[in-house]
């Protein structure tokens, strides 16, 4: 491990005062938050909150007008490769080869990143068992059910073993049971010391996070871990909190 990407007790994932305006629009007012190594941190926010725009400055694809990201201490933009390496990002819409089966995609991907046959093949393995997509290896991704395709995705975008995962909507449009199993596998990744950021329009999905935060018209309007804001509050769900919280901003 590069010695310089582990010093301990930094946050793995940091926004400072992020601010990004696309015209009229202030999709970005001040975003700051922090991801600490080995949590599980789910950005809740409805449609427009700027949930994927944080991420992509994160991720280093945008460069904000004010503010900074900072990933393991970087600046995700400069970073090298030991640093890209370090780096797992699974984007809203996910591009995968549709004409391309679950195993083309993964060894087209496993191209991409160079990396070893040995050891594609037994990541090939370890993520087709955890994603339950092995009986589905020959199929077209275009064949793929939505759930299905999430996680195919997913396990494109872990083929490199990232020890930070940015994840946008991975659950949006995706049907209860496969959004059950998604968080699921975020558990065992989190679980394999792996740090995770995942973004989220439904409410209800903040309990399955270590700490969340509620992302509204670019600032956090609530932050902590779940259970603690529910009991701070007196509320019963996060629906309730969240739908009052926002009502209270706008
Ligand atoms: N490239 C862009 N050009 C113009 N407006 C944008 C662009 N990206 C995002 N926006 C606007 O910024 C706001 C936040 O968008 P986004 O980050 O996609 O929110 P979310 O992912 O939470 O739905 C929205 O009002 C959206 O329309
Ligand atoms: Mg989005």
């Amino acid at each position: 491990m590069d010695a310089e990407l582990s010093e301990s007790g930094a946050p793995a994932l940091e926004a400072l005062g992020l601010a990004k305006r696309f015209g009229a629009v202030e999709a970005l007012r001040g975003l700051s938050f922090a991801v600490r190594p080995g949590e599980l941190y789910g950005l809740v926010g409805p449609d427009g909150a700027g949930k994927t725009t944080a991420i992509r400055a994160l991720a280093g694809l945008l460069e904000p007008d004010a503010g900074e990201a900072r990933v393991l201490g970087r600046d995700p933009q400069r970073g090298g490769a030991v640093f890209r390496e370090s780096l797992g990002l699974m984007p809203q819409q996910y591009s995968l080869y549709r004409d391309l089966s679950v195993d083309e995609n993964l060894r087209f991907f496993s191209r991409l990143y160079a990396l070893p046959r040995a050891a594609y093949r037994e990541r090939r393995q370890r993520l087709l068992h955890l994603t339950r997509l092995d009986r589905f290896a020959g199929r077209r991704a275009d064949q793929l059910s939505g759930g299905m395709y999430k996680k195919l995705a997913l396990a494109c975008a872990l083929l490199h073993e990232p020890r930070v995962l940015m994840l946008d909507e991975p659950t949006n449009g995706v049907d209860p049971v496969s959004r059950r199993e998604l968080w699921a596998l975020l558990h065992e990744f989190v679980h394999g010391g792996m740090t995770v950021l995942v973004s989220t329009p439904y409410m209800d999905e903040a309990e399955r996070c270590s700490r969340v935060g509620l992302l509204h018209a670019g600032r956090l309007l609530l932050e902590g871990p779940p259970l603690e804001l529910l009991a701070r509050t007196g509320a019963q769900t996060f629906e309730e909190l969240f739908v009052q919280r926002i009502g209270e901003a706008a």
